[in-house]
Order: C-alpha cells, then sequence, then structure tokens
C-alpha cells in the first residue's frame, strides 16, 4: 500500500469503487476493518491544520516547479472552498474515506477534477497527520498558556485586594502560623506561572516542521522544507525524515504539562471544596459557581471545584494512554499512532474548561474576612512567635524557647484561653524574666506582619509580589 496512490489517475474513490489507496486491491476491506481504521470521526477536528499544511505544500510545490502554477491555483481554490464548507457546515464528511486527509482530497478531486491528484506529490499521510497534530498541539499549548495567565490575573486581583486578610496556614492541615490571603493565592500563582512557562517551553521543542518526510525516507522531488516550515510558523524543518513521521513526544511534553496543571488545578479546587464547607466558612460563592441539592434544600454545592478536581484524572489518563500506544513502537510511522488524537483533545478539552471555570470562580469568591481572621488566632498559632522572643529578647536558645514555649500553650489550654490571653504571671510563672513586650507577638497579625523575609506572608512582601507579578504579566 503506497500513500502517494492518489497520483494515479482515479475517480473519487479510487478508481476501484474503494479506498483511495484501492489500487493494488481487488476486494472491499471488511466492515470491521472499515471499523477499526476509520478516524474521520475525531480526527475532523483537524481540518484547519490540514487545510493550512495543504495550502503551504502546494504554494511550495508551485514555486519548485513540481506542478504548474494553473494546477497549484486550482488546488488553492478549490481547498479554499473546502474551508468554506466547513465552516458552513456542509462539507460531508464520510467514513469511507477514513480520516481527514482523505475526506479533503477526495472532496478536493469532487470540486476541481483529477487535478486534485497532484496536490499529493512529495506528500505521505504520514508527514502530513505528523504536521497536522503538530499544529493542532501547538495551538493547544498556546491556548492552555494564555488561560493560565488569565487565572493568574484573577488571583492576582483578588491577593491584591486581601493582601492583608489574615488566616490560618496550614501544614498538616493543622494550623501553624497565621499567613494572609494574599499570600495563599500568590502561592497558585507561583504554581501556574511555571505551569504556563512550561507549556511555552514545550511549544518551543515542538515548533519544528515535520512535513516533507514523506512517508518516511523523505522525497526525490526537489522540495522546499524551509519554505513550508516558514509557511507554517515553524522554527525550523525537522531534520531526520524517519523521526518526523515517528516522533509524538510533542504530545507527550504537552500532556505531561497539562497533568501537571491539572495536578495544581485539584489542589486548588480541594481548598475550595474545603473553604466554602460552613465548618471553614472561609469564602463563599455566589450563586454563579454553585448548584443546590434536590433533597437538601439548605445546600449550596461547589460542584465547579468538585469537577475541576476530578478532571486530572482524564487528563494524567490521557497522559498515560498514549505513553503507552508509544513505548515500544518501531520506527517509523505505525498505525498505533491514530490513538493519539483521541486523548490528546480530551485531555485539552478538559483542561481548558477547567482553566475556564477555576478563573471564574477565583472571581466570583468572597472571603470572610472575619471568620478566617479569627481562625487564623485558633489553634495557638502563634506559638512559634513566642519561642522567637524568647530566643530574640531574652537570648535564649531555641529548643529551650521551645520548650518553655510548649509549657505556655499546655498552661493555655487548661484555661482554655489564646496564648495572647494569658495573664503575664501565668507566663512569667513559667519563665521569670518574661515582660508584657511579649504580648506584641501574640497576635496573629503581629505574627504575619514580622514575617518580612523575601517571600513571606508579611502584608508589603505580599504586595510586593502582586506588583512583580503585574508587571510580568503586563
Ligand atoms: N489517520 C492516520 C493517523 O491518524 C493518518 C496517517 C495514516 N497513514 C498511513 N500510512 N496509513 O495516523
Amino acid at each position: 500500500m503506497t500513500d502517494n496512490a492518489s497520483d494515479k489517475p482515479q475517480t473519487a474513490t479510487g478508481g476501484q469503487g474503494q479506498a483511495m489507496w484501492g489500487g493494488r486491491f481487488s476486494a472491499k476491506p471488511a466492515e470491521l476493518m472499515q471499523a477499526i481504521n476509520v478516524s474521520i470521526g475525531f480526527d475532523k477536528r483537524l481540518w484547519a491544520q490540514d487545510l493550512a499544511g495543504s495550502r503551504a505544500h502546494a504554494r511550495m510545490l508551485i514555486s519548485q516547479g513540481v506542478i504548474a502554477s494553473a494546477d497549484g491555483e486550482e488546488i488553492l481554490k478549490g481547498l479554499e472552498a473546502i474551508g468554506a464548507e466547513i465552516v458552513a457546515g456542509t462539507f460531508p464528511f464520510r467514513d469511507e474515506y477514513e480520516d481527514i486527509h482523505m475526506n479533503i482530497e477526495a472532496r478536493l478531486r469532487e470540486l476541481i477534477g483529477p487535478v486534485a491528484g497532484r496536490l499529493h506529490t512529495a506528500r505521505s499521510r504520514n508527514d502530513q497527520v505528523a504536521v497536522d497534530f503538530r499544529l493542532w498541539v501547538r495551538e493547544a499549548c498556546e491556548r492552555s498558556a494564555g488561560q493560565l495567565e488569565a487565572l493568574q490575573r484573577a488571583l492576582i486581583a483578588q491577593a491584591d485586594v486581601y493582601a492583608d486578610a489574615l488566616m490560618p496556614g496550614f501544614t498538616h492541615l493543622q494550623p501553624a502560623q497565621p499567613v494572609t490571603f494574599g499570600h495563599h493565592l500568590m502561592a497558585y500563582v507561583e504554581m501556574f506561572g511555571r505551569d504556563a512557562s512550561r507549556f511555552r517551553d514545550a511549544r518551543a521543542r515542538m515548533n519544528e516542521c515535520p512535513l516533507g518526510a514523506a512517508a518516511l525516507a523523505g522525497s526525490p522531488f526537489p522540495i522546499d522544507r524551509h519554505a513550508t516550515a516558514a509557511t507554517l510558523g515553524f522554527d525550523r524543518p525537522t531534520a531526520n525524515s524517519l523521526d518526523s513521521v515517528s516522533a509524538r513526544d510533542f504530545a507527550l511534553e504537552a500532556l505531561s504539562a497539562a497533568s501537571i496543571t491539572a495536578t495544581h488545578l485539584s489542589r486548588l479546587a480541594e481548598e475550595i471544596v474545603l473553604w466554602t464547607t460552613p465548618m471553614f466558612g472561609f469564602i463563599k460563592l455566589t450563586d454563579a459557581f454553585t448548584t443546590g441539592s434536590s433533597i437538601m434544600p439548605q445546600k449550596k454545592n461547589p460542584d465547579a471545584a468538585e469537577l475541576i478536581r476530578a478532571k486530572v484524572g482524564r487528563i494524567l489518563g490521557s497522559l498515560t494512554t498514549l505513553t503507552v500506544v508509544m513505548k515500544g513502537l518501531p520506527l517509523a510511522y505505525s498505525k498505533d499512532m491514530q490513538e493519539d488524537k483521541v486523548p490528546t483533545f480530551e485531555a485539552f478539552d478538559a483542561l481548558e474548561l477547567s482553566l475556564l471555570a477555576m478563573a471564574g470562580m477565583v472571581a466570583d469568591l468572597t472571603p470572610n474576612t472575619d471568620k478566617m481572621a479569627a481562625a487564623a488566632g485558633a489553634g495557638f498559632s502563634t506559638a512559634t512567635d513566642l519561642a522567637d522572643w524568647l530566643v530574640r529578647t531574652l537570648n535564649m536558645p531555641f529548643r529551650d524557647a521551645h520548650h518553655v514555649t510548649g509549657s505556655a500553650v499546655k498552661a493555655a489550654e487548661i484555661k482554655g484561653v489564646d496564648l495572647a490571653e494569658l495573664a503575664l504571671a501565668d507566663l512569667q510563672a513559667i519563665e521569670p524574666r518574661i515582660t508584657s513586650d511579649i504580648y506584641s507577638v501574640l497576635t496573629p497579625a503581629a505574627s504575619a506582619a514580622s514575617r518580612i523575609s523575601y517571600g513571606g506572608t508579611a502584608p508589603a512582601q505580599v504586595r510586593a509580589q502582586v506588583a512583580r507579578w503585574k508587571e510580568l504579566l503586563g
């Protein structure tokens, strides 16, 4: 079977009343063969990329003198008409033509006649699908990076407003030290910033054009691969024809970036689920981002957050699927690789929806600053500040200060009060050198404000990071 079969004189169905590659076949494929082979149901999503690749290829064939200008112009006009048909919804997508490449070529033949067959000169479906898919994944990476930036902007806007709103910082989901809500949101801005840069890195690495590798070995025609690469916005052509049609690591890399992004999204989603539960009550979502229960009228459920939390399954699953598809494949093209598209489309559909919904939810949320501030002081969250005061003011070794502080926590626990509510006499009973100055560090606000190290939770530091990111995002 040869992919260049369409260069031979054929009718629209391939001259044998069969598939376009049917020259050497005398019988039609079994229905089950067609059923397992057909990909038009999903690869029709590559129509715009396929047309772009064909246009670039046709123009190059004309300027290299491989096909006559008049034929090339006919082909270009036909491709334009096909684009208009697809946009108008009148294009006949047909299973008997297997995939998007042959559907478009068959339609081209119907529209402009046998000259359509010249388009496939010096080209194979192997390099055709490689360039189509690369273009699609490249665009998906660009979209994801853009949506990540939109999400970052939503987080930064909230962080700016709540740069000094106190909340408990947790480790092990136990109250640890007071932080600010702005600081907490800015942690995600950092994560999503790295995610966006991963998509940009992946895009830069994949930006080489496989078109012109033909079936696997290159082409005997005097094609100009640098020209088609430039037309399609690639930095250069790929340098090895076997690799060109075999490589799908660009998609694996994009799916890896998508999976890491999805894990970050799921962490923020989980926090939103926790924070909206009345026991936390840290934030409220409006009716726009919650749903009700059909049986419990009091409920407002954070379904969007829950679904975002779950989407990582689909996205990481897609990475696993494609990794397993590619593992152990001999060079060059194998039909296994047709299975690259569904997981990739599915993953990016899920990711893009999650990114948009998360940005919407972040913009929608309102923190209950009183409740968060009260929680920030609970659980003896300023114990470290007390210990630090003992070290700084009394020059106590930190280990001893830790011990003294433990005793103070125990005393407060017995009395049922916060550290800041312990009487000076109670503190002095534990360590006589303690003075009333200690109360200046025992409030959550003082604790947060004291954390002025670069990247710390002090409101001034949070504002500095907000300003830095605003500048970076432009
Ligand atoms: N539909 C195929 C795919 O997605 C296109 C390439 C087919 N090439 C071939 N030699 N049968 O991979």
